[in-house]
């Protein structure tokens, strides 16, 4: 991951040299510093404004390079409509904004003055916020880019780190606010390294690695090897691993920050580090994206790092099933029958729909050790989630619709939006198999629904939801704060879903 940008946060002051940023309500609003500093540059704002059309509209800016009568370099007056309407996202995404004008501009620092137009409450977490949207949309997977930048193009190496200081008049707050939301995007961009790295880089016994690094924040982690899990009887997760020659591994990451006797929330991920589709095989083209397939276990780490790194006050398990899915001569073939961790017998009817075999014994040994309260588990699981509702909303199926309100809030508040589908009787029979307790796949028809039910029979009564998050976790659209392939998606929306719900 690329270390830009350098973030400080300083009292407000007036800008004196590189670039500065300031912001302006509808019809240039501004606060006090800022009016008085924009009023420095020669033949006046309006002016430039005017011809740029510029009225502050939110998300909107105005570009002003070596602006006469300023000792800065370059001014950004940075709209954002009426304060008022500005929620904590929207802030986010202003600094995503920003972070863009600032890389197409290419500074080398900048200094925003956090003094929105009309003041509004908690302005120190809004700057944080903000600050948040800076990191995110800075992020760049450019690990194996070996060159310095090449002029004019950007994807041609590595971006120059840039220097960021945000003035504003209670910076000592603004800090501490920070530690939350830096927690947090530390746990975005270590999901997205993850998903963007390698198979050839990362596989299960790397991952596992990875993990084991949280235990530098005071995250306990366990790491189970195929011995371990053999003596478990975890035989429908390693059937997916047996064509690899990498071991699979099962992490367990835990942060008890909750009350002891506090049952933990449980967070379970597929960590398919590539998905071939085994012998039941994948077409070539595009197959390159199943390196991404461990994109539920990389939101769970980044989860349990944003947890620990900004201290909740809950008590959170992570639990994450690593493997390979390759053909091989050794590999499971359609028409296997396996004898799952909980007892239940599964055909193998397609080696592709792996991820509910890995996730059947990752949910259960979950449930069976930890008695959590309840139980969330994201997976890339289906290509027909992503049929159904494309690329801006993750696939919800919750048992519990109490869950179902917590995380269409938590959603819609941090802009990383779940769409409930249902589960029932009439669709877990599709799964019914003459042959064993159940099979791996249904018919062509709800592909999503289906793979649901599979899960659901390896969970009990204990409040459980599935996220199927094939469609988001890479390859969305790009927006404000997300600019690469692998998104994250999942560390913030269940980071809300604790702190607005689980936390005293
Ligand atoms: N990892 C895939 C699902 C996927 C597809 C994720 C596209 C991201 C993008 C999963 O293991 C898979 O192959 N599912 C099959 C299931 C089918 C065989 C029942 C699918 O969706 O085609
Ligand atoms: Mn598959
Ligand atoms: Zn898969």
């Amino acid at each position: 991951m690329s270390q830009l940008p350098k973030l400080s946060f300083g009292k407000l002051a007036t800008p004196k040299s590189g670039t500065a940023v300031v912001f302006a309500g509808e019809d240039l609003a501004f606060g006090e510093l800022s009016a008085e500093f924009v009023n420095g540059v020669t033949g006046g704002i309006e002016r430039a404004a005017k011809v740029a059309g510029f009225k502050g509209k939110k998300g909107s800016h105005l570009d002003l390079i070596a602006p006469a009568g300023l000792e800065v370099d370059r001014l950004i007056v940075v709209g954002i409509g009426s304060a008022a309407d500005m929620d904590q996202n929207g802030w986010t995404k202003l600094g995503g904004t920003v972070m863009a004008a600032l890389k197409s501009a290419k500074a080398e620092q900048a200094s925003i003055v956090f003094e929105p137009a009309t003041v509004v409450e908690a302005l120190s977490h809004k700057a944080s916020a903000f600050a948040l949207g800076i990191k995110l949309a800075a992020y760049n997977f450019d690990t194996y880019k070996t060159k310095a930048p090449v002029e004019d193009d950007a994807d041609k190496g590595k971006d120059k780190p840039v220097k960021i200081d945000i003035a504003i008049e209670d910076a000592k707050a603004a800090k501490k606010a920070w530690e939350a939301d830096a927690a947090i995007s530390d746990g975005v961009c270590l999901a997205r390294d993850l998903v963007n790295e390698p198979a050839n880089m990362l596989g299960p016994v790397e991952f596992a690695k990875k993990a084991a690094q949280l235990e530098k924040l005071g995250v306990e982690v366990e790491i189970l090897g195929e011995k371990e899990m053999k003596k478990l009887k975890m035989n429908a997760l390693l059937g997916v691993a047996q064509g690899s020659v990498r071991p699979a591994q099962l992490a367990i990451m835990r942060w008890n920050g909750g009350k002891k006797d506090d049952k933990p929330l449980a967070f379970v991920g597929k960590g398919v580090v590539f998905d071939t589709g085994g012998i039941s095989i994948k077409p070539g083209a595009g197959m390159d994206e199943m390196k991404g397939d461990m994109g539920g276990a990389a939101t769970v780490t980044g989860l349990m790092h944003a947890l620990a790194g900004r201290k909740a006050k809950v008590n959170a398990v992570g639990v994450i099933g690593l493997v390979e899915n390759m053909p091989d001569g050794n590999a499971q073939r359609p028409g296997d029958i396996v004898t799952a961790m909980s007892g239940t017998t599964i055909e193998i009817l397609n080696t592709d729909a792996e991820g509910r075999l890995v996730l059947a014994d990752a949910l259960w040994y979950t449930q069976e050790r930890f008695k959590p309260a309840l139980m969330i588990d994201l997976a890339t699981l289906t290509g027909a989630v992503i049929i159904a509702l494309g690329n801006h909303n993750a696939g919800l199926f919750t048992n519990n619709d109490g869950i179902a309100e917590q995380l269409t809030a938590a959603g819609q508040s941090t802009e990383e939006l779940v769409w409930r589908l249902p589960l029932s009787k009439d669709y877990d029979k599709l799964i019914d198999t003459p042959n064993a307790d159940v099979k791996n796949i249904g018919g062509r028809s709800a592909g999503s629904i289906t793979a649901a039910q599979f899960l659901q029979r390896f969970v009990n009564d204990v409040p459980w939801a599935h996220l199927d998050i094939a469609g988001t976790a890479m390859g969305a659209p790009k927006t404000e704060i997300n600019t690469g392939w692998a998104s994250g998606f999942g560390v913030r929306l269940l980071d809300r879903f604790v702190a607005d719900n689980y936390e005293g």
